[in-house]
């Protein structure tokens, strides 16, 4: 009986340990597995994976390190830009450049002022729970020095954040019914345009 018992009770374990590396939640799973794939050109870190929603894998659900709080991309401008050298079969418009030291600032639910954090590169940026751990809703702002200009621009959103960690989550590529776009800086290009980040100044290039 007791051997039963026992055997019952490891099988138990056995099916929560498998259920946990699959994230025990099918919702979050078929999120992941519709996720581009990994850039094999780009490290694995804080490069990787513009624009797509971090705090899907880096969560406690997740399971990937570090477990974020909140994470996501900012972009220059709104909409699409010109392709400046459109290969064949390549399109005429694409995403907007990256934009780096573009900074976030939030508020939590209790009036807690998140710790300073701006965009690399690639235009990622991401706090670690361990770094804040907000209580929602969240208030978030984004404020960005453009290349030329002597006064920076600020961008609040309208409305608190419910619970989605992720920006990317809602701001997924281009307007669409399921996104409300990117996060971007400026409404349109500047002249001179702002530049993409190349291979030799960003280590997030592919
Ligand atoms: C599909 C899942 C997935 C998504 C989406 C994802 N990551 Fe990751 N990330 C990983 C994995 C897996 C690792 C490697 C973790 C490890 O080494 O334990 C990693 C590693 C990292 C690390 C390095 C941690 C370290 O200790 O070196 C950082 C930083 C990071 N990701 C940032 C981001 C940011 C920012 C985003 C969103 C723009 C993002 N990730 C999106 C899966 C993901
Ligand atoms: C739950 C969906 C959702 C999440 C998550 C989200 N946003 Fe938003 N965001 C919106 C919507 C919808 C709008 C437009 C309405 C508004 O301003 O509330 C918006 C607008 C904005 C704007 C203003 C854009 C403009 O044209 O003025 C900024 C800036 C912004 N978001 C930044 C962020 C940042 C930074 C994050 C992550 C910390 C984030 N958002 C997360 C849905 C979201």
């Amino acid at each position: 009986m007791k051997a039963m018992v026992q055997r019952w009770f490891s099988l138990g374990l056995l099916l929560s340990g498998g259920a946990l590396v699959a994230c025990g939640n099918p919702a979050v799973d078929v999120r992941i597995a519709e996720l581009p794939e990994e850039d094999p050109n780009v490290p694995v870190g804080e490069f990787h994976r513009p624009g797509q929603p971090c705090v899907l894998c880096h969560s406690s659900y997740g399971g990937d390190a570090p477990v974020m709080s909140i994470a996501g991309t900012i972009y220059a401008v709104k909409g699409l830009v010109p392709n400046p050298e459109p290969a064949e079969g390549e399109p005429t418009r694409i995403a907007p450049p990256p934009v780096g030291d573009v900074s976030v600032l939030m508020y939590d639910a209790f009036g807690r002022r998140s710790p300073p954090v701006a965009t690399n590169c690639v235009g990622n940026f991401y706090l670690t729970k361990e770094q804040w751990d907000p209580v929602f809703p969240v208030y978030a702002e984004i404020e960005f020095t453009p290349p030329e200009g002597t006064q920076s621009l600020r961008a609040a959103m309208a409305t608190w954040i419910q619970r989605e960690g992720s920006c990317n989550t809602c701001h997924n590529g281009d307007a669409n019914q399921g996104s409300v776009g990117r996060i971007y800086c400026m409404e349109k290009m500047p002249d001179p345009p702002f530049d993409p980040p190349t291979k030799a100044n960003c280590n997030g290039v592919p």
